[in-house]
């Protein structure tokens, strides 16, 4: 999570009931015991307060919030752990992309990595597998090395776009019958359902102004729409960066540019989330 601090100077964090509630299904499914949502919360709280100070004066920046569970059994035997411990690091950070806030990025797709895959944990927010963490992070310096600022992680037999390295992926497009939609990849395991995903899916859902679905979406979907010119933009969603426009895509040594449309869709809902941010 994040706390930002809005020009009343008050401090405001982004649906943490949803982020408390996607901890605890994530501790549930590494065997760690179970907390209280509501209590924890009230001590998160209660240390940004402590440490408000350390919430920067700037629209550009916040105050990170990581709160962290882990198993502190005194034994090597591999079981579900009978004592563990809550701790949550606080940290201002700027910009989640050194080239800027709302600059397009670029992402490296290539489906010789796979981060999750079905019955796997990606749809859980664990150190080992998730975020920069674990797993993901040979693959988003070999992306860094093509000069790529993310991996894209594809999936199977047909390379289904999944998702990118700490962020939802949505594309709004013409699709293949001709109709406008906002698209995003469905929850099927292997997705981290993301906070601000859901919001965008219901901010979309309550405008009505053109279709929004969770579907399944394929590179070769993506390069066709692209060349028949039917792609409006293509932006990731996450903490890190809120919205955040995608520019570019290198996939099997071709690049693949991403129109922006000046980011319209992409800066309308980061306004929107933007307004719906909770004082603490
Ligand atoms: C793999 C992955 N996908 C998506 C997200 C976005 O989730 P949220 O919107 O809850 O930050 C994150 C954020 O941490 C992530 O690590």
């Amino acid at each position: 999570m994040k706390a930002y601090r809005g020009e009343d100077g008050k401090i405001r964090l982004f649906r943490p009931q949803l982020n408390m509630e996607r901890m605890l299904r994530s501790a549930k499914r590494l065997t760690l015991p179970a907390f209280d949502k509501r209590e924890l919360l009230d001590c998160i709280r209660q240390l940004i307060h402590v440490d408000r100070a350390w919430v920067p004066e700037s629209s550009a920046a916040s105050l990170y919030v990581r709160p962290v569970f882990m198993g502190t059994e005194p034994s090597l035997g591999v079981k579900r752990p009978s004592k563990a411990m809550i701790y949550v690091i606080l940290s201002p950070v700027g910009p989640y992309f050194s080239s800027g806030a709302f600059t397009p990025i670029s992402l490296w797709a290539d489906p010789k990595y796979v981060r999750a895959w079905k019955g796997g944990t990606g749809d859980s927010k664990i150190g080992g597998y998730g975020k920069n963490y674990g797993n993901s992070l040979f693959a988003q310096y070999e992306a860094q090395g093509y000069g790529c600022q993310q991996v894209l992680w594809l999936y199977g037999e047909d390379e289904q776009i999944t998702e990118v390295g700490t962020m939802n992926l949505f594309l709004f497009w013409t699709n293949e019958n001709g109709e406008l939609e906002l698209a995003t990849p469905p929850l099927d395991g292997i997705i981290l359902p993301g906070v601000t995903r859901r919001s965008i899916l219901d901010l979309a859902l309550q405008w009505g102004e053109f279709k929004v679905s969770e579907r399944y979406l394929t590179m070769a979907a993506l390069m066709k729409a692209v060349k028949e010119d039917r792609v409006q933009e293509m932006f990731g969603a996450g903490t890190a960066c809120v919205v955040c426009p995608v520019g570019r895509i290198l996939y099997k040594d071709e690049n693949l540019d991403i129109p922006t449309n000046e980011n319209k869709l992409a800066a309308r809902f980061l306004k929107e989330l933007t307004d719906i941010q909770q004082i603490i």
